[in-house]
Parts: structure tokens; sequence; C-alpha cells
């Protein structure tokens, strides 16, 4: 078989508000997978936002950084026109996501789909740890809203940054 280049660059797209374990899983694994990785903060208009884009850009970069991979990883953001276009732009041929259950499955199969059809673009799946399967953004924004600890649930950097903020009252 031969290899195109854009095989072998790949992006990680998300919301990542905030980025959890589950989320630096994928990213960690997905690096070992690839020559070049773009991690890609996605504006997402059917969730409600609670960080702007920059700060979890920002978190990312740190937490990755605390990973040790942050020498093949690009932070990105998009937020205009569809997800396949930032792939082309960057030679990607492939997106990573994580799949956490049937629930999962049905999201995001439609997209794959639709992906593959509008640019020829393939989506992988990485099925999480265990220990990491149950946890998402949206249940960390809702605990961290009531004033609780998530620092089970995300890297370090996200836990001192949501603890800060807790503390000036959000
Ligand atoms: O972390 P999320 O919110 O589950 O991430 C979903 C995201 C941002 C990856 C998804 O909404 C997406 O791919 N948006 C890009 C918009 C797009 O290109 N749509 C058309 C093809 S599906």
């Amino acid at each position: 078989m031969t290899e195109s280049k854009s095989s072998r660059i790949a992006v990680v797209p998300g919301s990542f508000d905030p980025p959890t374990l589950g989320h630096l899983d994928v990213i960690r694994r997905a690096a070992g997978l690839y020559d070049e990785l773009h991690v890609l903060v996605v504006h997402n208009p059917d969730k409600a936002a609670m960080l702007p884009i920059a700060q979890r850009m920002s978190l990312l970069e740190e937490s990755i950084a605390a990973e040790g991979v942050e020498g093949k990883v690009v932070v990105g953001s998009w937020s205009v026109g569809l997800l396949v276009d930032y792939a082309q732009e960057v030679g990607a041929g492939v997106l990573v996501k994580g799949i956490r259950s049937q629930v999962d499955v049905a999201y995001e199969t439609p997209m794959a789909v639709v992906n593959r059809h509008l640019a020829g673009i393939e989506t992988v799946f990485l099925l999480p740890e265990p220990s990491h399967a149950l946890v998402s953004s949206s249940l960390v924004r809702q605990v961290a809203g009531l004033g609780g600890d998530v620092s089970p649930y995300v890297p370090g950097a996200v836990a001192r940054f949501l603890a800060k903020a807790s503390a000036n009252d959000f």
C-alpha cells in the first residue's frame, strides 16, 4: 500500500470545554500513531460555552506539554466553515475521535460519513481507557459550576484553573 503524506497527519477536533483526562488520553495515543497532530478547538453552536476558545487552547497546550508530546502537536482553533476545510488546509487525511459509548457512536457516525463524502477525510475512533469512559466535559462543567472538585477528571492545569476561577466566583 502506498501511503500518502496526508495519512500521517491527523486532526483531533472537539469543543474541549474544558479538556478532560479522556481527551488527553486520546491525544497522547493519537500522537503515537501519527507524525503530526492538530488538536483543534472547534466552536460548537449546539453547546453553551463555559470557557473562551483562547482559554481552552492554552489549557490544552499546558496539558499536552505535561504529557511530553508537544513536539508533534499543534493546538489550533476553527469557528468558521467546515472542519474538513481545516483538515485539507493542513494536509491532514484523518480525524481522530474518542468513542465512549453507543451514544457517541450514534453521534459520530453520520459526521464521519459526511466528512468522508465531503472531502475523502477518514475518521478513526479510539476507545478510551475504561477509567475515563464516564468522563465528559459537560459533567465537568456541571460539577465545577456547582463548586465541586473536578480534579479526578481533568488534567492538573485544568483543575488548577477551575479551582482558581471558582474561588474568584467563576
Ligand atoms: O467535543 P464536541 O462538542 O463533541 O465536538 C464536536 C465537533 C466540534 C467535533 C463537531 O461538532 C464538528 O465536527 N463540527 C464541525 C462542523 C462541520 O464541519 N460540520 C459538517 C460535517 S459533520
